[in-house]
């Protein structure tokens, strides 16, 4: 037995072992070095190469998808800060639902076996879309969606609905409404960050289903309008009533698909209780406001979480958009998207990555 020096912590060696570094003496590295330290280290670098590899042609494939589908370059910009800060993103989800609130959908999947993920503050704060972890969540659960997976999202409605607009200003001409009312500039960066979102689903063919009271005014705005004109998108009204909410509550589904026409049931015949409070004033107008039951109608009846299964299952796969080379993101003049208050964003994605 003997002591190998220049080793930090005693080892203690056999005379067989001796012989084997005998022989590694002529390369002046002991076996013990070679294989204890020298291997495990190319074997980490090997994993990085490999890991590497696999996504900057992850980065490629998403990235040529999205221009392909004609997404903003801030987008591919977005994208490579995350891939460059994680180091690669592993596609393990099958449905994520925005704004899940009560998450009747994401349990839906759960219950049908399907890996699902809600987003949504009031299961945690750092959910916040507003916020800028909060954002970059959010993307990355759309990056971590598989291809043809699915997508609910139900954007906060509250300034875009008809009931608000006296406060909102929203119209379909100045949808943006009145950006001094701290809610109604909010509700509108919510909106065009979400709409970044909705590009990343568009290109993994991802059947989303973007659901908003049929009142709202929210895919008048800009962003909505540019995502509209250059994919292809389906609207229907259906009632939350026929999957047994207490009230009606008429709603619009977009979606990229002609099968979210499955969504439209009859309405059941019965008396339903209304929602909003009407009021005539001395001057002889209408005032109309939300009464107690209308927070409360915001949560999805059970059986709409087990139709978008359902209707997802039948929907035909539309083929993947094909990748197409990309443009130069590092450089040249690139339109920020103010409106979607990134640049904290990216100040948040830079860090460690010396961009
Ligand atoms: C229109 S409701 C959606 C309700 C949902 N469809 C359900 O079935 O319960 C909007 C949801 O967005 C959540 N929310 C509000 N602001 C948010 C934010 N900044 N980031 C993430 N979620 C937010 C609310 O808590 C609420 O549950």
């Amino acid at each position: 037995m003997q002591y190998l020096k220049n080793s930090k912590k005693k080892k203690v060696v056999n005379q067989s072992q001796m012989k084997k570094m005998k022989v590694d003496k002529k390369t002046r590295v002991s076996k013990h070095v070679v294989d204890d330290v020298v291997n495990p280290i190319y074997q980490t670098v090997s994993t990085w190469v490999a890991a590497s590899e696999k996504s900057r042609a992850q980065l490629n494939n998403i990235c040529g998808r999205l221009v392909s589908i004609g997404a903003p370059v801030v987008l591919l910009q977005l994208i490579t800060m995350v891939f460059l800060s994680t180091g690669g993103i592993t596609e393990s989800l099958d449905m994520v639902e925005y704004f899940a609130g009560e998450q009747a959908v994401t349990r839906a999947w759960a219950q049908a076996g399907y890996r699902s993920c809600p987003f949504e503050i009031k299961l945690n704060s750092m959910a916040d879309i507003l916020s800028t972890p909060g954002f970059c969540m959010a993307l990355l659960m759309a990056l971590m969606t598989k291809n043809f997976g699915f997508a609910m999202i139900a954007t906060v409605c509250s300034t875009w609905v008809f009931v608000n607009r006296s406060t909102s200003r929203r119209t379909v001409w100045s949808p943006l409404g009145d950006e001094r009312v701290k809610s109604v500039a909010l509700a509108n960066v919510m909106v065009s960050r979400m709409s970044l979102i909705l590009w990343v689903l568009e290109a993994k063919r991802c059947l989303w289903l973007y659901e908003q009271p049929q009142t709202s005014l929210l895919f008048q705005h800009p962003r909505m309008q540019q995502f509209v004109e250059s994919c292809v998108v389906f609207k229907i009204h259906c009632w939350m009533g026929s999957y047994g909410a207490s009230s009606p509550k008429g709603t619009h589904l977009w979606g990229p698909h002609a099968d979210i026409q499955k969504f439209i049931l009859p309405l059941p015949c019965k008396t339903w209780a209304p929602l909003v409070t009407k009021k005539t004033l001395a001057d002889g107008r209408v005032q109309v406001s939300g009464n107690s039951d209308l927070k409360g109608s915001q949560a999805y009846p059970p059986a709409f979480g087990h139709a978008t299964v359902g209707v997802w299952k039948m929907a035909v796969e539309r083929p993947l958009p094909p990748v197409k080379k990309l443009p130069k993101i590092w450089g040249g003049k690139v339109d920020k998207w103010p409106d979607a208050d990134l640049s904290d964003v990216f100040q948040f994605l830079s860090m460690g990555t010396m961009k």
